[in-house]
């Protein structure tokens, strides 16, 4: 067994060190406060795992991600995204029958009981879309039958999963519908996953939507390249409010909401309205390169730099070349993606962004496309919530079965006042 040693006020302790099938190493510290009185400290816990999984790999260093051992490349020429949701949550890829059955589950369960619509009518027509998805999302746990943790009834479980993942575009097209005061447009038996959420975004009753096939195929592409991304903040929330036993939906609205900071998922529509702000300032590029290095700025450049890549994310790079593609076919020459271009090359020839390994991330050309199919810069997370829900439900699936799973509870190091009296109030200053 492979081990750590750890030399305290003289006193050596030796930690098992655990090895990931792709040579990931990690000291295990599960003993080290029973044997030696010590936490580690890891704010943001960037040098911390959380768990064992066999859901999704990356290695940052080297710019690859795969879904259950499959690259993101293969999977994003030649799947789809109800196929990609099925191998991440069930571990495998579908038989012709399975994906059937999948497909049939999805149309059944798209539908929201008829008595969430009203929730719709409290929210203000400016109400963010992901301020209603969250809402939405754990108050469905109102209407299903649950099963005590969520995965031990199969059957049930698989009924939430469909009921999720189905009706998460539902409620998404429905808070649009609501911020432009037109009338909710139900899921069809007849359309894909991916055109039937378009046509409940842009359907109306005086004008037939008609999905492009392209436009279909690059929202396939992006749901796919947003599926899953291992231990990010979301899918982090989503574990640890799970972990307490609380149920899917709520588990999946904190992932709702962590996804929705302008510093995670929230970042797809800050890049959107960065290239806007760019674009109307002149297009100076460098001038917002100068601001995103300057300390004394609170600029960041938005969907620039990652946590864990250290190398081009590899769905940017799949992104980037679907943009050419889109915006070709489309008939659009949008100036925001020549900025985009132009901020990528400085960027990356700049010492500031070599030096702090810093590159375009998935929400820096996701905007693009997202804005020429026509999806409003508001709804841009919510997309992203959409598809990330796959992921999130299969890493709590994973983490309710996993045998060593715990209530998560992190500890802390307290730098407050060691010894306080009450004063009471007569007497306070
Ligand atoms: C997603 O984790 C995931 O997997 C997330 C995700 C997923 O699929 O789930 O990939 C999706 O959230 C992508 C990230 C989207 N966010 C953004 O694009 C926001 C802009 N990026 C940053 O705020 C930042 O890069 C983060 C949040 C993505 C990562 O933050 P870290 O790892 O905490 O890094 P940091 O803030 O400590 O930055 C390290 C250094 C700092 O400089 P120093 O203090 O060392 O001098 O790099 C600088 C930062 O100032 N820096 C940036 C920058 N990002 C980091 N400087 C300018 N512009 C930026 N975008």
């Amino acid at each position: 067994m492979d081990t750590a040693k750890l030399l305290v006020d003289g006193k050596e302790y030796e930690l098992p060190i655990v090895t990931g099938t792709m040579n990931e190493r990690a000291v295990d510290i599960t003993k080290l406060r029973a044997q030696s009185g010590l936490i580690t400290f890891d704010p943001g816990y960037a040098n911390t795992g959380s768990c064992k999984s066999d859901i999704t790999y990356i290695d940052g260093e080297r710019g690859i991600l795969k879904y259950r051992g499959i690259p993101i490349e293969a999977l994003a020429e030649q799947s789809t995204f109800v196929e990609t949701a099925y191998l991440l949550i069930y571990g495998k890829l579908p038989t012709r029958t399975e994906l059937m059955n999948f497909q049939l589950g999805l149309k059944r369960h798209s539908l929201i009981h008829e008595g969430m619509k009203n929730f719709y009518r409290g929210f203000p027509d400016t109400a963010h879309p992901m301020a209603i998805l969250s809402a939405m999302m754990g108050s469905m746990s109102a209407y299903a039958k649950e099963c005590v943790d969520g995965v031990s009834d199969e059957q049930l479980m698989n009924e939430n999963i469909m009921k999720i993942l189905s009706s998460v575009r539902t409620c998404a097209a429905f808070s649009y519908k609501k911020s432009i005061g037109q009338p909710f447009i139900y899921p069809r038996h007849d359309l894909s996953y991916v055109s039937n959420f378009l046509n409940m975004m842009f359907d109306t009753p005086y004008e037939r939507y008609e999905t492009d096939p392209d436009v279909e195929r690059a929202l396939d592409l992006l749901f796919i390249l947003h599926a899953d991304h291992e231990q990010n903040c979301s899918t982090a929330s989503v574990r640890l409010v799970g972990s307490s036993l609380s149920n899917m939906y709520s588990s999946i609205s904190s992932g709702i909401s962590a996804l929705w900071g302008p510093l995670h998922g929230g970042a797809n529509q800050k890049v959107l309205e960065m290239l806007e702000a760019i674009h109307r300032d002149g297009g100076d590029v460098s001038k917002y390169i100068n601001k995103a290095k300057d300390k004394d700025d609170p600029f960041r450049l938005m969907g620039f730099g990652h946590r864990v890549y250290k190398n081009h994310d590899p769905r940017a790079t799949v992104i980037k070349g679907a943009c050419d593609k889109v915006l070709a076919k489309q008939g659009v020459n949008d100036p925001l993606l020549n900025i985009a271009k132009q901020l990528e090359e400085v960027a990356l020839s700049d010492e500031y962004f070599i030096e702090k390994k810093l590159y375009p991330n998935i929400d820096f050309y996701s905007g693009i496309i997202y804005k020429a199919i026509g999806i409003p810069t508001e709804m841009f997370t919510a997309m992203f919530a959409i598809a990330r829900v796959s992921g999130w439900m299969t890493q709590f699936i994973e983490m309710r079965r996993d045998p060593m799973h715990r209530i998560g509870r992190p500890r802390q190091i307290y730098i407050g006042q060691p010894e306080a009296s009450y004063i009471p109030i007569a007497d306070r200053k």
